[in-house]
């Protein structure tokens, strides 16, 4: 299959995304058994995770999803990327950040750090793919779906300069 100028090959089915959605779903409703968690998919690339998780989930929850903005205010301050999106009601509340994929893992720490800031009692991380760069640096994530090497993959909400992202299967490049 070819986007734009690079060929990918089908690397994880829908069927193995289904099956792998499901066990974290299941995983996350026992260690929640008795919680209320808020669910943080971080937009864009984990918006068709995070929908097709949060079916398989059968706790109480609630979701609202984030951004990075590329900026704080405006270039000039200095002040690169921060959380946009999130409300006040996260004081004191489980959060479950929801990532595509965690490759040198600094957004995750970014919204990680801001949401500890704000007052969250817990903050965990499910994330259906983890690149070597995490693995390596031990970023905490709690739920991983598939392990990466250095592929560059793009589907299931992942892109390649802005395409891609509505592919059902994963697809790796060639070459
Ligand atoms: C991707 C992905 C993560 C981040 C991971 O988002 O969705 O948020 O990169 O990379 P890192 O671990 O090296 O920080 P991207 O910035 O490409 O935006 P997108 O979700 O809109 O595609």
């Amino acid at each position: 299959m070819k986007i734009k100028d690079l060929e990918f090959k089908k690397f994880i089915t829908a069927d193995r995304i289904e099956k792998k959605v499901a066990a974290l779903a299941k995983h996350i409703d026992k260690d929640y058994k008795d919680k209320s968690p808020v669910f943080l998919p971080v937009l864009n690339g984990s918006f068709m995770f995070a929908a097709d998780l949060l079916k398989e989930v059968t706790i109480p929850c609630r979701v609202s999803f984030v951004k990075i903005s590329s900026y704080a205010g405006t270039a000039s301050t200095g002040q690169l990327k921060s959380l946009i999106g999130h409300d006040e009601s996260l004081f004191g509340t489980d959060i479950i950040i929801v990532e595509d994929i965690v490759d040198t893992g600094l957004t995750l720490q970014k919204v990680s750090d801001e949401l500890k800031g704000l007052g969250a009692k817990s903050v965990e991380a499910v994330s259906l793919l983890r690149k070597q760069p995490a693995r390596e640096k031990n970023i905490d994530i709690k739920y991983i779906g598939f392990e990466l090497e250095q592929e560059f993959v793009v589907g299931y909400g992942l892109d390649y300069d802005g395409l891609g992202r509505n592919l059902k299967d994963i697809y790796s490049r060639v070459g």
